[in-house]
């Protein structure tokens, strides 16, 4: 037990890499995840599992249990029910887009909350790939290069985007404002609608207003002021839409039930995990090297890594990923450390200010989540891979990845596997989607009828 704690701490360090957010960031594992793992007698293991070392059959025990989902202080209404129905509606709701474009549209409940393209799509075409809203609660940093440092801070960049919803703060602000059932919401949560943003002759959030101030006010500080309250209530109506995705977390999957078998000395029930899954599992803690960065119950390390994939048409990468995304979000005024968190100085908020840049940090994406991953073709920051088959290939041969060059990931190598290898570790990724969301959370909140009869109402 002494020597299991001894190896945990190790890995949290380890993987903090670069960015020197170490300390800090070890403060914010959930504590959960910090109490030692159940351990797997070896005397238990089946014949697949059987030639394992000690400490490749802890990394076995640590895929599971899938901890709470960890808490939120820059978002005091992350729990407040209201709150989640407010943000949940807004999911569905065509109004907040002048193209009629919603969360939904990308994050799509049948498709385990992505799209199934290569690339996001809607007014215009994304760079990246969509990625899924389920357990994105449980993420350290938000997004495929970590621009956001929460769920809340994240959903105004689709809601303004030109290529995605093409919409504004003022405009999801009066969808909310002149909605009867939205307004009540937000205001049991929140308090009084601003006064400053009510309705008048000259609408104080219409598109294009112009600055209409009242007569013998200082025009400069009257638009400044006004801005302070745009930004301060969209804070609101994005906590609301923070606490509905936080609602959306899968149940157990087929993996947990094999090591809670594991850990329970019983045999694994091949329904869960079959004797090539089992051979699959092996692999992905030991030779093919994947527990490096898709470790613990999310398998990921919530870290960064360049995987050396050349750019579009075999040119050069040119997406810089963490490097730009520290430079923006340390910059932002919407980050855990600013002035709309509720907790600037939580560790959160810590993390942020002790990011630092570096040009190691170019074309580093997040090592993604794998719980879910057969349900969300297809793969990579930018969709370039279609199926597992082709994952499990590129690790395998590292086609289509420059040679390791000043760039690229050490730790990476071709595996020679075989084909029967291969097919091993593509079935064991497939064990690992668990139980959609609660339904009650899933669907459109609004009968369809009623969006479509009365596009104004509710
Ligand atoms: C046009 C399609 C599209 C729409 C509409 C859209 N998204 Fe996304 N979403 C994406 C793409 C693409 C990404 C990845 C962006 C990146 O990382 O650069 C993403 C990323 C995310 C993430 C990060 C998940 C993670 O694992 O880090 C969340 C959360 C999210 N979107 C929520 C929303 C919400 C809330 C809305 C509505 C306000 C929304 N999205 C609208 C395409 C879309
Ligand atoms: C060096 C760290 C690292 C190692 C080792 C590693 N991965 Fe990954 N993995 C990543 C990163 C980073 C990405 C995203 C890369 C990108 O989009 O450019 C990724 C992407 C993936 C995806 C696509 C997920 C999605 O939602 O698009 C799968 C599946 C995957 N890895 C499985 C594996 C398997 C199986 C292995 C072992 C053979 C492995 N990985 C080894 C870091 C790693």
């Amino acid at each position: 037990m002494e020597n299991r704690v001894r190896h945990r701490r190790r890995a949290t360090i380890v993987a903090c890499g670069a960015v020197r957010a170490c300390a800090v960031a070890a403060l914010f594992v959930a504590p959960a995840t910090l109490t030692v793992a159940q351990s797997i007698e070896r005397a238990a293991l089946p014949s697949e599992l059987s030639k394992l070392t000690d400490e490749e059959v802890a990394r076995i025990a640590r895929m599971s249990p899938l901890p709470a989902v960890p808490g939120d202080p820059s978002n005091r209404f992350v729990d407040d029910e209201t709150a989640a129905r407010l943000g949940h509606r807004l999911f569905f709701d065509r109004r907040i887009s002048p193209a009629a474009v919603t969360c939904a549209d990308c994050h799509i409940p049948d498709k385990w909350f992505t799209d199934g393209k290569p690339l996001g799509d809607a007014i215009g075409t994304s760079t990246r790939n969509t990625p899924t809203v389920i357990d994105s609660s449980r993420r350290r940093w938000v997004g495929w290069d970590g621009k956001f440092d929460s769920l809340w801070s994240q959903a105004l960049a689709p809601i303004e985007h030109p290529d995605e919803m093409g919409g504004s703060r003022e405009r999801l602000l009066r969808t909310v404002r002149d909605d009867a059932t939205l307004r009540g919401m937000y205001e049991r949560v929140f308090g009084p609608w601003p006064a400053e943003l009510a309705a008048k002759d000259t609408d104080p959030i219409a598109d294009g207003w112009k600055g209409a101030v009242d007569a013998g006010s200082n025009a400069a500080d009257a638009i400044t002021a006004r801005q302070k309250t745009i930004d301060s209530t969209t804070a609101n109506v994005l906590k609301a839409l923070g606490a509905y995705q936080r609602r959306l977390v899968s149940g157990e999957a087929p993996i947990d039930r094999a090591v809670s078998a594991l850990k329970a000395a019983k045999a694994v029930d091949p329904a869960d995990l079959d004797a090539s899954a089992l051979r699959g599992l092996a692999l992905f803690v030991s030779r093919a090297g994947c527990f490096q960065c898709h470790r613990g119950p999310s398998f990921t390390d919530e870290e960064f890594h360049n995987l050396g994939f050349a750019g579009a048409n075999g040119k050069v990468p040119d997406d810089p990923a963490r490097l730009a995304a520290v430079d923006f979000l340390k910059a932002s005024p919407w980050n855990a450390a600013g002035g709309f968190s509720d907790a600037a100085d939580a560790p959160k908020g810590q993390m942020v200010r002790s990011l630092r840049r570096s040009g190691e940090l170019f074309g580093q994406f997040r090592t993604p989540p794998l719980r879910g991953v057969a349900r969300t073709p297809p793969y990579m920051h930018d969709g370039r891979l279609a199926s597992l088959a082709e994952v499990v290939r590129f690790y395998d041969t590292l086609e289509g990845a420059s040679p390791v060059g000043h760039h690229g990931e050490n730790v990476l190598v071709p595996l020679g596997l075989t084909d029967g290898e291969r097919a091993d570790l593509e079935r064991f990724l497939s064990s690992l989607t668990g139980k959609e969301p609660n339904p009650e959370w899933t669907r459109d909140p609004v009968p369809p009828e009623r969006r479509t009869a009365d596009p104004d109402g509710r």
